[in-house]
């Protein structure tokens, strides 16, 4: 279990004062001139050693992210943005950061916009994040009026603002170029790349969009030091990180862990267990909707980082975990993940448009078992059709939980179908 001693969100449960006076007293804001002033290179050395990787979702090394940042201004302003639209479902680790832990990410806007040569960040609040904005404006004003930020932002001699921006509510927002269109006041679309936005993002200038937790995480590791940061969890899969579990745990949260702590572990320690015990465990979803979902019997010893999750052909994604018991009906469960990603599609192109749609309708029939068997392989070639072949990451998200339902659950998805035809229970078992 992760030692006290190396908790960077301090105040996550929000039990202590989240105002600039009390994140002092834990330590945020302390000395933050002086890492500024080990200037842009050093900066972006130190996160590329330290390990961290997005925590977004996709896992791109943060601090390699930062430095394909042009290092000169060509005259164009450059800009960090901050993805907070956290709408993946089963997701809610950044809002706990805004509510009660935001200089985390105040500060950390200073460092890295710093670090990237930006003087602006813009903060992209998901539409539904009310409280949060109030939690962050407040901790804005008050960095500005301690001079943390603003005109020579801790006496460093850099000028640095911080802007919030409300979403509407869409979940293709949170995708990193359809995020760049809607803060620039168009419907969220994602933009074909290349260019990338290190290039051509924000109003056609570098732009470098990140997760709230890996910009929040920053000050700490810079103070504390790549080696601290990079000696927990295991090689390519460091540090700490935020986890969260919903659905059948007994006490559903949100908890700051070691990388590469197991999936049993988590729940039986921080979630208190799943409801009805281990063994009434049916399925977990890693990571957030996107990720494929794991039988019970590979949940016990998984281990929860990038590449535990990948050798068990799924994905750490948010590290969001969505936990069902045996009394779930897992087909309906990643039905309605099928009518999230159609819902949420934007339309622009035609696999997933038409994709998206056709994989639900297939859905909604597997789950009454009014289908063919012949039908699961077919869905299963659709998901390929889809899978890599659209603008962005959506259609993946899309394919991925049904290509993991039809490896794990193939046989309840049959037996329904044989029951709708015969009436019998687990026909096929008795074939
Ligand atoms: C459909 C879709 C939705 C996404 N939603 C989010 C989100 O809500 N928050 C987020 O940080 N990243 C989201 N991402 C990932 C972003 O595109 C991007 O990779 C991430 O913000 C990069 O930050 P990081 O490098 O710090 O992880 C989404 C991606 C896709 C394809
Ligand atoms: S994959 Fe889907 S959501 Fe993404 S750009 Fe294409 S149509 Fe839009």
């Amino acid at each position: 279990m992760l030692a006290d001693t190396d908790r960077i969100f301090t105040n996550i449960y929000g039990m202590y004062d989240r105002s600039l006076a009390g994140a002092r007293k834990r330590g945020l804001w302390d000395d933050t001139a002086g890492i500024l002033g080990r200037g842009r290179d050093k900066i972006i050395e130190e996160m590329k050693a330290s390990g961290l990787r997005g925590r977004g979702g996709a896992g791109f090394p943060t601090g390699l992210k930062w430095s394909f940042m042009p290092k000169g201004s060509d005259g164009r302003p450059h800009y960090l943005v901050v993805n907070a639209d956290e709408s993946e479902p089963g997701t809610c680790k950044d809002r706990e950061i805004m509510r009660h832990d935001p200089h985390t990410l105040i500060e950390g806007c200073l460092v890295a916009g710093f670090a990237m040569g930006a003087h602006t960040a813009y903060i992209y609040l998901r539409g539904e994040y009310i409280r949060e904005r109030e939690a962050l404006q407040i901790a804005i004003d008050e960095a500005y009026d301690a001079g943390l930020i603003g005109p020579n932002a801790c006496g460093s001699g850099w000028d640095f603002d911080i802007y919030l921006h409300h979403g509407a509510g869409a979940y293709i927002c949170g995708e990193e170029t359809a995020l760049l269109e809607s803060l620039e006041g168009r419907k969220g679309m994602p933009r074909l790349k290349p260019p990338f936005p290190a290039n051509t993002g924000l109003y056609g200038c570098p732009t470098t969009v990140n997760n709230v937790e890996s910009i929040a995480v920053a000050p700490t590791i810079l103070r504390r030091g790549a080696g601290w940061f990079a000696g927990i969890g295991r090689p390519n899969n460091v540090g700490t990180k935020l986890f969260a579990m919903s659905g059948h745990v007994n006490r559903p949260c949100v908890v700051e862990e070691a990388m590469g702590i197991t999936m049993r572990e988590l729940i039986d320690k921080h979630g208190g267990g799943v409801r009805g015990g281990w063994d009434n465990l049916k399925a977990i979803i890693p990571g957030g909707a996107s990720c494929p979902v794991l039988p019970a019997e590979q949940c016990a010893d998984a281990i929860m980082d990038f590449d535990g999750m990948r050798e068990l052909k799924s994905s750490l994604g948010t590290a969001c975990m969505i936990v069902m018991d045996k009394n779930t009906d897992v087909v309906k469960a990643i039905w309605r993940l099928s009518k999230f990603f159609k819902h949420e599609s934007c339309g622009q192109c035609t696999p997933c448009r038409e994709g998206t749609g056709w994989m639900m309708r297939v859905m909604d029939r597997l789950v009454t078992g009014e289908a063919e068997v012949e039908e699961i392989d077919m869905l299963l070639s659709v998901t390929k059709q889809v899978e890599g072949h659209t603008i962005c990451a959506l259609g993946d998200a899309a394919a991925w939980p049904i290509q993991g339902l039809i490896r794990h659950f193939r046989n309840e998805i049959e037996d329904r179908i044989k029951y709708k035809k015969t009436g019998r229970v687990s026909a096929v078992a008795a074939e």
